[in-house]
């Protein structure tokens, strides 16, 4: 495998505060040196040289040496929230909601329809066009969630696709009770059982993951908690949706838990925002929802300012946030979520990592993944001050160029 010197970094992002400056380690005329898919040096650019030697990767000659520039480079965005395996689209219900109507946890079954009509080779094409939409995004580690399928074989299929290009695989059987069983009495309680039993063994193999939709139309606290202690008993890892069309109890039921997450997190009391900073839970806000379906946003600087940990997902689904890009959530978070860019960008890859466990993504150090992300500009700030406009330069993923 190739070592490759990136040099003449003019602002590198590690988020390790012990090589940079402040919480997001930042250093200036910067450079990195990767080796085997991992970073193996980072310092300043004058020393690269005499590291290579000492580290013994020399001669310089044989190296692959990159130049950033001058640009910014940061580490590659970590997306913690996505459900990418679907058919069909919802462009309608969205041209409606901007005309006034609200979103509403039912319209999930009409994607589910679609993807239940759509053959495994549509979703795959589907999902592959997502996965490299999103890497010429800078996005190099993404979760994605089935539940657009809710019967045995189509919730299996979709976290089966699902794990063909990640391991951040996560089973969302209970995402909300499909239309064959909400029509009747008791149909509800029915569709937990096939989650927690039948459903659940299909589908924890490929999984890593349980998460639950807790919230009025969806799953009510005790379902989400059968769900949820169903999947740990299978092995599984807790996360969940919760308090994102009104406040409620998921939050609690997280932290109690031990969930790696909590997602969405639009209403919440002093409670759970203190019982969040009492935890090791995070919380992690999805800007595309509230801009997409016109809720208010959630305070980004509140649960900051109570010491919580926050991420920021794009949360990418047909329904309630269809876009992909993490430039565009930091972008929001900065405006209407009062988060500064550092503390956006680093909630967009260091608090992606912690939110699905990570020890190897979101930050560059020796060690680390080589996931970075140069940009094209001198600084971060700019994917704040310059909305909308595509500024990833290059994508490295694993060491590897790709972008
Ligand atoms: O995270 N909240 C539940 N699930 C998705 C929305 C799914 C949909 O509307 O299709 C979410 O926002
Ligand atoms: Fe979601």
């Amino acid at each position: 495998m190739t070592t490759t010197l990136l040099t003449d970094i003019g602002l590198l992002v590690t988020n390790d505060p012990t090589l940079g400056t402040g919480p997001t380690g930042e250093l200036t005329d910067a450079a990195v040196i990767i080796d085997g898919g991992r970073v193996a040096w980072i310092g300043a650019a004058v020393d690269a040289a005499t590291a290579i030697a000492e580290l013994g990767l020399g001669p310089l000659s044989d190296i692959d040496k990159q130049s950033a520039g001058g640009a910014c480079v940061i580490p590659g965005f970590v997306d913690s929230h996505s459900h990418v395996v679907f058919g069909g689209d919802r462009a309608a219900e969205f041209e409606a909601r901007m005309a006034g109507r609200t979103y509403e946890a039912g319209g999930i079954r009409s994607t589910v329809a679609a993807t239940r009509a759509a053959s495994d080779e549509e979703l795959r094409a589907r999902l592959y066009g997502f996965v490299d939409e999103m890497l010429a995004q800078g996005t190099t580690t993404l979760e994605i969630k089935s539940g657009y399928g809710l019967s045995v074989e189509s919730e299996e299929r979709l976290v089966r696709l699902a794990s063909e290009v990640t391991d951040e695989v996560t089973f969302l059987g209970a995402h909300v009770v499909p239309a064959e069983f909400a029509s009747r009495e008791g149909g509800a309680d029915e569709y937990v059982e096939l989650v927690t039993g039948p459903m659940l063994e299909a589908c924890a193999p490929h999984a890593k993951w349980i998460d639950v939709f807790c919230e009025t139309g969806a799953f009510s606290v005790e379902q989400s908690r059968r769900v949820l202690e169903a999947g740990i008993t299978a092995g599984l890892k807790p996360r969940v949706h919760a308090s994102q069309l009104g406040p409620g109890d998921g939050v609690r039921l997280a932290i109690e838990l031990g969930a790696a997450s909590v997602d969405h997190c639009t209403y919440l009391s002093d409670e759970d925002v203190a019982a969040l900073a009492a935890s090791s839970t995070v919380a992690t806000l999805l800007p595309g929802v509230e801009f997409s379906t016109r809720q208010p946003y959630p305070s980004g600087r509140r649960l900051l300012d109570a010491g919580v940990t926050v991420a920021i997902a794009c949360d990418t689904n047909p329904g309630s946030s269809f876009t992909s890009s993490m430039p565009f959530c930091i972008a929001v978070a900065v405006r209407d979520m009062g988060m500064t860019p550092a503390e956006a960008l680093w909630a967009a890859t260091a608090g992606g990592a912690v939110a699905l466990e990570r020890a190897d993504v979101g930050r560059l150090m020796p060690g680390t993944r080589a996931d970075l992300v140069q940009l094209k500009t001198p600084g971060y700030v700019h994917l704040a001050y310059r909305p909308g406009v595509p500024l990833v330069q290059r994508v490295w993923k694993d060491g590897t160029l790709v972008v």
